[in-house]
């Protein structure tokens, strides 16, 4: 049969479900109903989400649990995390515990620049271009006022613009690189569009510049537009405390800890293979509160990454060290979030989040969200490097497996008092499972 579809963006909701039911379905029905029982019974809701995107046809649930006690610069809050893996919550709840009893989290942003590129060809002398450049600057500022005007008063706007020399990259390839200060929002509106502004600006310029060659005359702009390489747009998150007081139940001797966690950063600072997941464990708690506020988790974890190859070798992001007896875990993560703009007032999930965390700026919320990251590296860590993974993992896959198997209330009960004494693993469950339904 012939799936493909012209016009389907035009077809009502109800129209797109059922082609797709009798397209794809051995029995379309089931699978409208399925599509139908996530749809929000509040319809002003209901339309808000199918106005996200184009082509909705439904919800995809992913649960909002929150981590509470975490003790950030001498103050508790609770942190919202969207994220579907079974130990996180847990794990970042248990991490931030710990660290209340011991001093806390300590949060600093080191700086906010967002940056912004035109990509351009000129093919012509480039001591030209460097002097058109100069002369012009100032008009690439002026020629944007209407858009920056607002940002200005908040306090924010266009830094600075340079003009720079990629014909070592690519033959006849310069950029104007903008840097930007965009306050409590994210900030890709305003700056795309200050970049296509300047783009224009760029183009008309030099086609009435007289000292231009015709060829030069005709600057051709391949593209404009933000970064999500943000190394300039840093915050750090620390945790310390003198070694003793790390002694807890599974950490009967604190230094022999202390050291074995610091090797284990050590590892991922020096193996990418290791390093690969040992910031996969920090984006889980990353992500989780970037969804959770409606930020963008791709454009986070694209420009994260870049950050963690910055010299050359993909590496860790947190650091571990022993000084004079007292033990400091650390990161620093690149971050470009908003509280304000894009789904942040749109989405009533996101505006709970906000409002848990009681309605912080980007520089709070960058706080927030690389303390989640330390967090979750630091109970990954513990775990590894004392009763392995597998243990709290399991414990909380065990209802997932549970679910699977549609076990009723009292078979749920026996399982669970099974399993708090004996190893989680798939097979044990369903050799449980199988035994009690004997
Ligand atoms: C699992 O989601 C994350 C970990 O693999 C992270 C790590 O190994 O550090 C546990």
């Amino acid at each position: 049969m012939n799936k493909a579809i012209s016009g389907f963006s035009k077809l009502s909701k109800e129209e797109k479900i059922t082609w797709i039911a009798n397209q794809y379905f051995s029995t379309p029905t089931e699978a409208i109903t399925l599509l139908k029982n996530y749809w929000n019974s509040d319809e002003k809701i209901q339309k808000l989400h199918d106005e996200f995107i184009e082509n909705t046809i439904t919800n995809f649930y992913i649960p909002l649990g929150v981590a509470p006690n975490f003790l950030i610069n001498g103050k508790y809050s609770t942190i919202p995390m969207a994220i579907e893996e079974s130990s996180v919550v847990a794990a970042a709840a248990k991490a931030a515990k710990f660290w209340s009893t011991r001093g806390g989290f300590k949060a600093t942003v080191i700086n906010t620049e967002k940056i912004g590129q035109v990509h351009f060809i000129y093919k012509g002398d480039v001591s030209k271009l460097n002097l058109f450049f100069a002369q012009h600057k100032s008009k690439f500022f002026s020629e944007t006022e209407s858009i920056t005007t607002n940002m200005q008063k908040r306090g924010g706007g266009i830094l600075d613009i340079i003009l720079k020399d990629k014909t070592d990259l690519l033959p006849n390839y310069f950029q104007l690189h903008a840097t930007f200060e965009t306050k409590d929002s994210m900030g890709a509106n305003f700056i795309n569009s200050c970049l296509e502004q300047f783009s224009k600006t760029l183009k008309e310029e030099a086609h009435s510049y007289d000292l231009f060659t015709e060829t030069e005359k005709e600057i051709e702009v391949i593209m404009s537009i933000l970064s999500n390489y943000v190394p300039n747009c840093i915050v750090r998150a620390e945790v310390s405390c003198p070694i003793e007081e790390l002694e807890e139940k599974h950490i009967t001797n604190p230094l022999e800890f202390a050291e074995k966690f610091v090797q284990a950063v050590q590892i991922a600072e020096v193996e990418p293979y290791r390093a690969v997941t040992h910031n996969k464990g920090i984006m889980n708690g990353v992500d989780a509160v970037v969804l959770a506020t409606g930020n963008d988790f791709r454009a986070v974890e694209a420009g994260i990454h870049a950050y963690a190859s910055r010299n050359g070798k993909y590496s860790s992001l947190s650091h571990a060290k022993i000084e004079n007896g007292i033990f400091t875990f650390w990161l620093e993560i690149p971050l470009a979030l908003g509280t304000v703009g894009g789904l942040t007032s749109l989405h009533p999930l996101v505006k709970l989040s906000l409002e848990m965390l009681e309605k912080p700026s980007a520089k709070e919320l960058m706080q927030f969200v690389a303390v989640a990251g330390l967090a979750q590296n630091f109970a990954a860590l513990r775990s590894l490097t004392t009763t392995g993974i597998q243990e709290g993992h399991m414990k909380m896959h065990l209802n997932n497996i549970i679910n699977q198997f549609e076990a009723t209330d009292e078979e749920r009960v026996l399982i669970q008092k099974y399993f708090k004494k004996n190893t989680v693993s798939h097979s044990a469950v369903v050799t449980f499972i199988e035994n009690l339904r004997k």
